[in-house]
């Protein structure tokens, strides 16, 4: 049984999020989608909001399962069997930042990472560009899936 955890903010999740995740479960036997509870970071929707719109997308999917965790990411995956982290790389800048923590991870648990090269059609998507243009009514749709355009859309509004 091969389980490994995709971990993230997911604030929001983008359709460059669901691209990796899709393809992680072609690949594994099961794949955790860990959401950060993160309470020093504001962000646009609560983690239970976050989880409920992953569960929503990711619902095709027999081997994909929705979950949150705070503290180290390590302790998350020791205690639920998961021996690898699965993390998209969308380019060189992100190298570095990933190399850090997965260097780290090992180091501490001995958490293996494995990088997808994200789809080119979303190598530039970020969740934090994704709130700035649909903040000042840029269009973002494409970027996200259906329903979490309409909850950016409600949400904003509310602002
Ligand atoms: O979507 P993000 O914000 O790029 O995801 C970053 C995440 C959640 C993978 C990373 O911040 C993380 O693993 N945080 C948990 C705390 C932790 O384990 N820190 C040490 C990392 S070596």
């Amino acid at each position: 049984m091969q389980r490994v955890v995709c971990p993230g903010s997911f604030d929001p999740v983008t359709n460059g999020h669901v691209d990796i995740i899709s393809r992680a479960a072609g690949l594994y036997d099961e794949v955790v989608v860990a959401v950060l509870i993160n309470i020093t970071k504001r962000s646009l929707f609560t983690v239970d909001e976050r989880v409920a719109m992953l569960r929503e997308i990711t619902s095709g999917y027999g081997n994909v399962r929705i979950d949150r965790f705070h503290g180290l990411l390590v302790d998350f995956c020791t205690a639920n069997g998961i021996t690898a982290v699965v993390r998209g790389l969308r380019a060189v800048s992100d190298y570095e930042y990933e190399m850090q923590m997965a260097q780290m991870n090992y180091r501490l648990a001995k958490v293996e990472t494995l990088f997808m090269s994200s789809n080119p059609l979303y190598s530039f998507l970020s969740s934090s560009l994704v709130k700035e243009i649909a903040k000042y009514g840029g269009d973002v749709s494409g970027l996200v899936p259906e329903s979490v355009l309409e909850q950016l859309r409600s949400r904003l509004a509310e602002e």
